[in-house]
């Protein structure tokens, strides 16, 4: 199944995940084994959220990463940004519960997000980059609206590296979730959309130099659930840290970003 590329890309993405809305906690639950808790949390342990300030999680959907990310941030506000209404409207009952007014839900495009630059002490995603028209174009916004100094945190699922577990994984992940999805969701082609999207993704290595690629610095990442998770934690580089780089204009950035495809591990 090609998964849509560019404009096309946008509306699939948003039209799925508005039929999906409803059922996708629980999809995600019993496709994870529960294992996503862990991951997120995970994910909000190296974004290092100040105590008090604010963050902002973009590609959000029902909000569980921007809810962990508040208890971390005791005196602090969390944004929480998607596009589809139906995720973020599926989301309110754990918002108003957990909460504690301290987190808001914001409709808005991660390619074109609607905040000021050196908005955020941190910004982080799960699972959504990899739906994005432009990587590259997501993780410059990212860093805009990230303070300087600031992370930005991006948790998606991949492809495991040790062979054995590629193979189980591909069983699973294109055998059995299209069929649960079928039945618990209601829609086998969004759970086949799924182990699609993350086949046809870039490989953890090509993901890091997206993110440089996008200006950002010390970018790193591990890997998590037997390698079928990367964990990729980027800086906003400060103004004078910023200066010191080289001049990386975006040809060259894609450029080697290219480069870096072929070198990635599988
Ligand atoms: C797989 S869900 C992940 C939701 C949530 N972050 C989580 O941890 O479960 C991907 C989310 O990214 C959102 N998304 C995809 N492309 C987007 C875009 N261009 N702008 C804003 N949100 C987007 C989708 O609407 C969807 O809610």
């Amino acid at each position: 199944m090609p998964v849509p590329v560019g404009d096309a890309r946008r509306g699939y993405v948003n039209a799925m995940f508005g039929r999906i809305a409803r059922r996708y906690d629980l999809m995600n639950s019993l496709m994870t084994f529960g294992l996503d808790r862990g991951w997120r949390a995970a994910a909000v342990r190296v974004a290092a959220p100040p105590v008090s300030g604010l963050a902002l999680d973009v590609g959000t959907g029902t909000g569980k990463l921007a809810l962990r990310l508040a208890e971390e941030m005791p005196a602090g506000r969390v944004l929480a940004a998607d596009f589809t209404v139906p995720m973020l409207r599926a989301g309110q009952p754990a918002l108003r519960r957990e909460g504690r007014g301290r987190v808001a839900f914001v409709a808005a495009d991660a390619l074109e997000l609607p905040f000021p630059p050196d908005m955020f002490d941190c910004v982080v995603s799960a699972f959504a980059v990899r739906n994005l028209a432009d990587v590259e174009r997501g993780f410059r916004e990212q860093a805009r609206v990230a303070k300087p100094g600031g992370r930005v945190v991006c948790l998606e699922l991949t492809t495991p590296p040790n062979p054995l577990f590629a193979g189980l994984f591909r069983v699973y992940f294109r055998g059995l979730v299209p069929r649960l999805g079928g039945l618990i969701a209601g829609d086998s082609e969004a759970y086949t959309y799924l182990p699609e999207s993350v086949a046809q993704f870039l490989r953890p290595r090509a993901l890091a130099a997206a993110m440089r690629a996008a200006g950002l610095e010390r970018v790193r990442y591990r890997r998590l659930g037997f390698g079928a998770v990367a964990l990729h934690i980027g800086a906003k580089p400060s103004p004078s840290e910023a200066r010191l780089r080289q001049p990386s204009p975006r040809g060259r950035g894609s450029g080697s970003h290219r480069r870096q495809a072929v070198l990635e591990d599988r």
